[in-house]
């Protein structure tokens, strides 16, 4: 199983070489990616774990001021990155085009995306989620070749459950993978929206996830533990 940490802007310094150090005596089979804050990217080598970004710049590089660039990424031996993350299409008001640049560039630089998709209550509760998964996937996948598109991880992360302590059902969940599966039949789809170490015994049981990505659960290294030894 792939398990994504994604800190969000969590973590100091000072904060996150503790933290650091309890993800090294994390022993685990499964495959850790730590998405830091970008400050915390440089000296975030660690032996068990691959890195990953939490966000590119749409540009290439040059004049684009507080932007980071794919290549940038990647001198710091960063092979993950997050894209399309809810929180930045809703608050950085990030669209799809945008996200399309993002991974484009990404994959341009040997990093894989990590695309994060997923609807809004209203929309669930008005059948929007095949048409708004399926215009997340299908305006990012328009440029890329087909050996590029094997490439991407998908999140499918339901806004409805990002840190809010409600999941969806296993059926919901293998609904939606189905969906994704007829767009990407050969991606790994992670789920994405608060598991955690008391419900990975019901998640565990939807056969089709092939990993995770944790939010808050990533800042607590003793629960992930516990988390980690259910898969
Ligand atoms: P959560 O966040 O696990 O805190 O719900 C997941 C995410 O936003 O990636």
């Amino acid at each position: 199983m792939i398990v994504a940490l994604n800190n969000k802007s969590n973590l100091d310094k000072e904060e996150f070489d503790q933290y650091k150090k309890k993800l090294l005596k994390l022993s685990t089979t499964n495959q850790l990616i730590l998405c830091p804050t970008l400050l915390n990217i440089s000296g975030s080598n660690l032996d068990n774990i691959s890195l990953g970004a939490q966000n590119v710049s749409c540009y290439s590089s040059g004049a684009h001021t507080g932007e980071v660039s794919a290549s940038q990424l990647k001198s710091f031996n960063v092979e993950y990155c997050i894209v399309g993350h809810s929180e930045r299409r809703q608050e950085q008001h990030e669209t799809n085009k945008d996200i399309a640049l993002k991974t484009k560039n990404l994959l341009d630089n040997d990093i894989v995306p990590i695309l994060c998709i997923g609807e809004t209550l209203e929309e669930r509760q008005n059948n929007k989620v095949e048409k708004v998964l399926q215009e997340e996937i299908k305006e990012v996948i328009s440029t890329l070749t087909s050996p590029e598109k094997e490439k991407l991880i998908v999140a499918y992360e339901p806004i409805w459950s990002i840190g809010t302590g409600i999941i969806p059902s296993n059926q919901e969940i293998e609904e939606v993978f189905k969906l994704i599966k007829t767009i990407l039949p050969n991606n790994k789809i992670l789920y994405g929206g608060s598991a955690n170490e008391k419900n990975i015994s019901v998640l565990k049981e939807c056969k089709v996830i092939d990993g995770y990505l944790l939010g808050g659960l990533s800042l607590k290294p003793d629960l992930l533990s516990v988390f980690l030894e259910q898969l």
